[in-house]
């Protein structure tokens, strides 16, 4: 059975680790190999942490972690969402999105918005997000990766 909790800091590198391998699973292609390798480079660091902590919400078996997804930090901002390879294609995805959804409602937030990379806009058009004018996503690193920023009325 799936369960969703909030993260803490002891989820960190598990958050970490799945982003890395959700990238390298399904981005590469949208993007050059290049990119994403740049993307994902590097060890956890305490920043990633810092808003694992604070920010993430966790799709979880168990103690295993299968999925991870940010609610913030600005308000009506959502991101790194990213499912384990091996558990894609199950509802995971949609059902973080829906799990944040329903916080933000009671946050009085009233929309959604991301930046979507380019393979997962027709995920998140799924969900009920619209959008579909490129733009370019600046990472924390410096790396620029083309997205389509989407959003969600509430
Ligand atoms: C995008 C991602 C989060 C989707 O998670 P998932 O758990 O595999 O998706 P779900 O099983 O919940 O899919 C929900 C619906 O979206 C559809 N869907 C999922 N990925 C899709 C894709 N790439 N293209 C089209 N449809 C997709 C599913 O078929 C399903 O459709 P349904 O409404 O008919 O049931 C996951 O593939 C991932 O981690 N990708 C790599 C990282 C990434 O790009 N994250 C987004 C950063 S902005």
């Amino acid at each position: 059975m799936i369960e969703i909790r909030p993260a803490t800091r002891a989820d960190a590198q598990a958050a970490f680790d799945i982003r890395r391998e959700a990238i390298h699973a399904r981005c590469i292609g949208a993007y050059s190999r290049e990119d994403m390798l740049a993307w994902t480079a590097g060890e956890l660091s305490p920043w990633y942490a810092d808003l694992v902590e604070r920010h993430f919400y966790l799709a979880c078996r168990g103690n295993e972690v299968l999925g991870t997804i940010m609610l913030g930090p600005q308000p009506c901002e959502l991101g790194a969402l990213f499912v384990a390879e091996q558990a894609m294609g199950q509802g995971i995805g949609r059902r973080l999105v829906a799990h944040v959804e329903g916080l933000a409602r009671e946050a009085g937030w009233p929309h959604l918005q991301l930046d979507a990379t380019l393979n997962a806009a027709p995920f998140y058009r799924r969900c009920g997000f619209i959008g579909d004018t490129p733009a370019c996503y600046q990472s924390p690193s410096g790396l620029a990766l083309r997205c389509i920023p989407m959003r969600k009325a509430l």
